[in-house]
């Protein structure tokens, strides 16, 4: 079904649904079970089965009816869909932020993007499609247990390996200097726990007007990175935002937004690199020295120690348990299918 001319993994996104493919099925009430689609299985519900073969062959977005009349409508999952339910160790970059990520840092087809860590490989799959077949997306991650995720997930979506992706162990301050000419990176995007340890790495790879994005879970990462950032030289003036997305109840005259929503996820901070030589021009207004004094910042930043995963509210978790969520992703790839997981509760 592949061709030669279509993109990565674009052929398995269209046409009529396919054995071995992944399928969501909505019911009436707006259920929704994701199966994959196999001759002779069936949908078991406590109300009759849908027999895979009724799905099968039919273009998306067909309905279809169980053994006892109940009708599902049947559609492939999109990007958003597969990374709130893929297997995951760690948080993931949401759709909503992922989307923010390839607009703001301007990922282009194309680009050579560096990235870290790279988690479950929810953000790794945004940036590939972004970058695409001619691109490059070099992921660095200092846990081995979480690439073996990530290329279980990112296989599973895009049907196999993307030529685009290069992932490497370690943590991205050494090894990106190793792996990567100086000035050759066109975008760096970092999701870690201390993006200010990276500052001298992102400085030598970036290409002059490179842009850096970080993706912080709190504001005393956020306000610690850009301080450093400020204060290198290097780089343009950070800027810092965050994103909510409330959805809508639309129903004939009662259209208000929803009761619930996902309130926070992250803060997203950018700058670019300056021309080698060029110290960044000072903006017009900075806190005057009365405004705040070390003590102030240092409130912020405790002591060192303090950095870490439990003390920033990061759920840790085991070599253990990222081992079996690891082969939970390597057996996905196999059988195409994955949970279906409520993204709120999840
Ligand atoms: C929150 S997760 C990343 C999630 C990922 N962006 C996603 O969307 O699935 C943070 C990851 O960064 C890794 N990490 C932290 N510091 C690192 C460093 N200096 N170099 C490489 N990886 C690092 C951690 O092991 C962890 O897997």
């Amino acid at each position: 079904m592949s061709s030669s001319t279509s993109p990565h993994g674009a052929d398995q996104r269209r046409g009529p649904l396919r054995p071995g493919e992944r399928v969501q099925l909505t019911d009436e009430k707006g259920r929704m079970n994701t199966i994959t689609l196999t001759p002779g299985g069936a949908f078991h519900t406590h109300k009759g089965f849908l027999p895979h073969d009724e799905v099968i062959g039919r273009e998306e977005g067909t309905v279809v009816a169980n053994t006892v009349g109940h009708r599902y409508q049947a559609l492939r999952p999109l990007l958003s869909d597969f990374v709130l339910s893929m297997p995951r160790g760690a948080a993931v970059v949401y759709p909503k932020d992922a989307a923010q990520i390839v607009t703001m840092a301007d990922i282009f087809p194309g680009a050579r993007v560096v990235e870290a860590g790279v988690g479950s490989g929810a953000l790794s799959i945004s940036l590939l499609r972004a970058v695409g077949d001619g691109g490059r997306l070099h992921s660095f991650e200092r846990r081995e247990e979480f690439a073996d995720v990530a290329r279980g997930n990112v296989e599973t979506f895009f049907g196999g390996p993307h030529p685009a992706w290069q992932v490497s162990l370690g943590d991205f301050q050494d090894e990106v200097v190793k792996a990567e000419e100086p000035g050759s990176v066109d975008r760096v995007v970092l999701d870690m726990l201390a993006p200010w340890e990276c500052l001298d790495a992102v400085a030598t790879v970036l290409a002059p007007g490179g842009v850096w994005i970080n993706y912080v879970a709190t504001v005393t990462q956020l306000s610690r990175t850009a301080e450093a950032i400020r204060q290198d030289g290097r780089f343009t003036e950070p800027e810092g935002w965050e994103s909510m997305v409330r959805g809508w109840h639309l129903e004939g005259l009662a259209v208000r937004p929803d009761h619930r929503m996902v309130a926070h996820t992250g803060f997203l901070l950018t700058a670019r690199r300056l021309a080698g030589g060029v110290t960044g021009l000072t903006p017009k207004r900075r806190p005057s020295k009365t405004e705040f004094a070390a003590e102030d910042v240092q409130v912020w930043a405790g002591n060192e120690e303090d950095w870490n995963a439990e003390g920033l509210g990061e759920r840790t978790v085991s070599d253990k348990r990222l081992r079996r969520v690891a082969k939970d992703a390597a057996s996905t790839v196999q059988r195409g299918a994955f949970k279906d997981v409520n993204p709120e509760t999840d």
